[in-house]
């Protein structure tokens, strides 16, 4: 029996309804369609409406998708990660509320704060329970309701980022599919360029951190920008090389949205034809840590057993990382919808 690897069996996804376009966001704030279509490439976003709906919502919605399409009873779920910046509420996680809503009463359940590389970070982390056997079944979700943290007056953060859900299921392979490699990296020195600063320990909510406006997202897009290019392009390369991966070995480059320029630009670096390239950013924006199986699953029909996929992401942090997966199905449209 081969090695024992952590192999993606499913994707579910979950999207808000109401979308908020670049000529709503026009009469918001001083820009425009062209500004952001050339500098971002984002058309439309998402936007979770209704009062008490949280990042829960969207990934219970998200695992109930995957479940229906996969036909895994919730019962047989043995842990749940759930990777989000936006979580309902400090405590409990919202992978244990979605645990609850969903009826996965047999698993345990915590969420992993990495911002928008949130979904490799837990991806690795729940490829580890099942490449030691400790686990059989892992669902892992990548879910923000950014649109709770974003200040809708402010031009430089407004256009950028969406809501949504999604979800993978992991299981055992011993066939060489899956989760083959992956390489992560954290800099807090980071942390200064692209933050929420109140409401945590630091700066509890008060009148003034409200008044302030603390409760929203700053970034210096510039500095970020850069950061973003270079980072994700060299450890793209790094697991290619690592895997003796060439371009033409490599079915899809798995991207995070966050800016259609950062994305061409990992994409040249590893050498690939932007046709490789998973993009749905102009539809759905930056939805942080849900961008790249949200990809996944727009995709999952094109993908086809034993495909090279290579995933790589850059968020808050900083963090930043990539995987290389050997898809494991023949995507299947039929069961999307
Ligand atoms: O997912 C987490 C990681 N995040 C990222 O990877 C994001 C990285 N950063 C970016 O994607 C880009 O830096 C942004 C999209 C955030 C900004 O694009 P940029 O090309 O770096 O623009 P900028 O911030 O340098 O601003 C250029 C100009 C400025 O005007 P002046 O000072 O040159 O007169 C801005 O005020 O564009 C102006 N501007 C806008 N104009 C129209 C900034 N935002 C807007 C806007 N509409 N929405």
């Amino acid at each position: 029996m081969g090695k024992i690897t952590a192999s993606i069996k499913g994707v579910g996804a979950y999207l808000p309804d109401y979308v908020l376009d670049n000529e709503e966001l026009s009469r918001m704030v001083d820009t425009s369609d062209e500004w952001i279509m050339s500098r971002i490439g984002i058309k439309t976003r998402r936007i979770l409406k209704g009062e008490g709906l949280g990042t829960s919502f969207m990934g219970e919605n998200a695992v109930k998708d995957l479940l229906k399409k996969t036909g895994v009873d919730p019962m047989d779920i043995d842990l749940v990660i759930c990777a989000t910046v936006t979580p309902d509420m400090f405590f409990p996680s919202t992978a244990n509320i979605i645990c609850d809503k969903v009826g996965m009463k047999k698993a345990f359940a915590y969420d992993i704060s990495a911002a928008c590389s949130g979904f490799l970070f837990a991806l690795t982390t729940a490829s580890k329970f099942i490449e030691t056997g400790s686990c059989k079944k892992v669902i892992v979700i990548g879910a923000d309701k950014m649109s709770s943290i974003i200040d809708y007056s402010d031009r430089n953060t407004c256009p950028i980022f969406g809501d949504a859900a999604a979800a993978v299921l992991l299981e055992p392979d011993t066939d060489g599919f899956g989760l083959i490699d992956s390489e992560l990296h954290s800099d807090g020195s980071g942390a200064q360029h692209l933050y929420l600063k109140a409401g945590g320990s630091a700066f509890p909510s008060t009148e003034e951190t409200v008044a302030n406006k603390w409760h929203y997202v700053f970034q210096d897009g510039k500095v970020v920008f850069k950061a973003a290019v270079s980072n994700m392009a060299d450890v793209a390369v790094n697991v290619m090389e690592r895997n003796n991966l060439t371009s033409d070995d490599i079915k899809y480059l798995v991207p995070h949205q966050a800016n259609l320029r950062i994305i061409d630009a990992t994409a040249n670096r590893m050498g690939l034809d932007k046709s490789k390239c998973m993009i749905n950013i102009d539809k759905f924006g930056n939805t942080t840590a849900a961008t790249l199986p949200l990809c996944l699953w727009d995709y999952e029909s094109r993908l086809k057993k034993g495909d090279n996929l290579i995933l790589a992401a850059f968020g808050g942090g900083f963090t930043w990382g990539a995987t290389y997966i050997k898809w494991s199905y023949d995507g299947d449209v039929s069961t999307k919808e």
